[in-house]
């Protein structure tokens, strides 16, 4: 058995990845270390092969940051570490920057001291298309082009992948890193788009719009992103750097209005509220490095999100108790109320 840690497992990419690594695998042994924030749950990986306690998997609640748990768990000698764990959300970044300096670069730094203390063979960093800044669907990034964060999430993760290359470069350890578009599918935090505004249309409320909905998302299926991130893995070069991106590159006004249509919904919902601040109208990669790896996304963009919008219609109660747990965090129970205050 080969012996992985994976972090951030019990959020949304996370969950997928196990879900992923455990199904088309018979000889991975994966810890999962989530520290079950605001928008980790237990309750993402109980559908997992075998369960969360198996022969294959095992769950330790805890914070990458978490100097002395990293070393316990590294010193026991692993094959690999997939950092998953991150703050995502670009609208929490403009109130808590400092979140995401702790998760994002202090939380990669004490992996990355961790893997060349304890030799661990492998690490890959997930990233994502955001540290390239804007850029429209004829200009598509390659992996070489400059990075331009536009807000406080992006900043931290493009800072992440430069302590990254600098480790592999001083440290000598065998990294390499993965930039996706935006993620959707089943078990995404509430706070994202497809499931925020799925949440808003069932429950008859406006869906906030920021600004005019003329900016586009590529938007890339978890399931093809968690096959990426696995190819990546295991046959991606040291210190190289591989986009992955999906080709659906669509409006927020026209992703709202394919929402309300199959949730057989009035377009009257739509509210356009104010933008958000530095509001990137557009990222765009290229995949081709990916693709001579043997990969291409699968999902076919209009199938993927009526399955997703509807898992959400199907999962009202994954909805509340991820909410209702959420609720107790400290920063979390304001976050609603607050920001979407700022934006009518
Ligand atoms: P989001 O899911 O937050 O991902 P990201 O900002 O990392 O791309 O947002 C996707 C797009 O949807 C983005 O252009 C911002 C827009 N958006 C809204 O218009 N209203 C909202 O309430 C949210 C959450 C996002």
């Amino acid at each position: 058995m080969k012996k992985l840690l994976i972090t951030g497992t019990a959020g949304f990419i996370g969950s997928h990845l196990v879900e992923y690594i455990l199904s088309h695998t018979d000889d991975i042994h994966i810890t999962s270390l989530d520290k079950l924030d605001y928008a980790g749950h237990i309750i993402n990986l109980e559908h997992i092969p075998g369960g969360v306690e198996s022969e294959r998997h095992r769950f330790i609640k805890g914070s990458i940051c978490d100097c002395k748990l990293v070393d316990e768990l590294l010193s026991n000698g692993f094959d690999g570490l997939i950092n998953v764990a991150a703050q995502t959300h670009v609208d929490r970044a403009f109130y808590h920057p400092e979140f995401f300096i702790e998760n994002n670069v202090a939380g990669v730094l004490n992996l990355l001291r961790a893997v060349e203390n304890y030799k661990v063979r492998r690490y890959l960093q997930i990233s994502t298309d955001e540290v390239y800044g804007a850029a429209p669907p004829d200009k598509p990034c390659g992996e070489g082009a400059p990075l331009r964060p536009g807000n406080y999430y992006a900043s931290s993760k493009a800072a992440a992948d430069m302590y990254v290359l600098a480790a592999v470069n001083s440290k000598d350890i065998n990294a390499s890193i993965i930039r996706g578009t935006n993620n959707f599918g089943p078990r995404q935090y509430p706070e994202k788009l497809i499931p925020f505004f799925t949440r808003r249309i069932l429950s008859g409320k406006t869906m906030p719009l920021y600004g005019d909905g003329q900016q586009m998302r590529d938007w890339l299926y978890v399931k093809d992103f968690c096959r990426a991130i696995w190819i990546v893995f295991n046959k991606g070069e040291k210190e190289q750097i591989y986009n992955a991106g999906a080709g659906n590159h669509t409006r927020n006004l026209e992703l709202s209005k394919r929402m309300l249509s199959i949730l057989g919904a009035d377009e009257s919902l739509i509210n356009h509220v104010a933008d958000r601040p530095g509001h990137d109208f557009c990222y765009s990669v290229k995949w081709d490095k990916l693709s001579k790896l043997g990969w291409a996304p699968k999902a076919d963009f209009d199938t993927a999100l009526e399955e997703t919008v509807n898992w959400y219609c199907d999962n009202d109660k994954w909805v509340k108790i991820i909410l209702t747990k959420s609720q107790d965090h400290p920063v979390e129970n304001k976050f609603f109320e607050n920001h979407y205050k700022n934006h009518s």
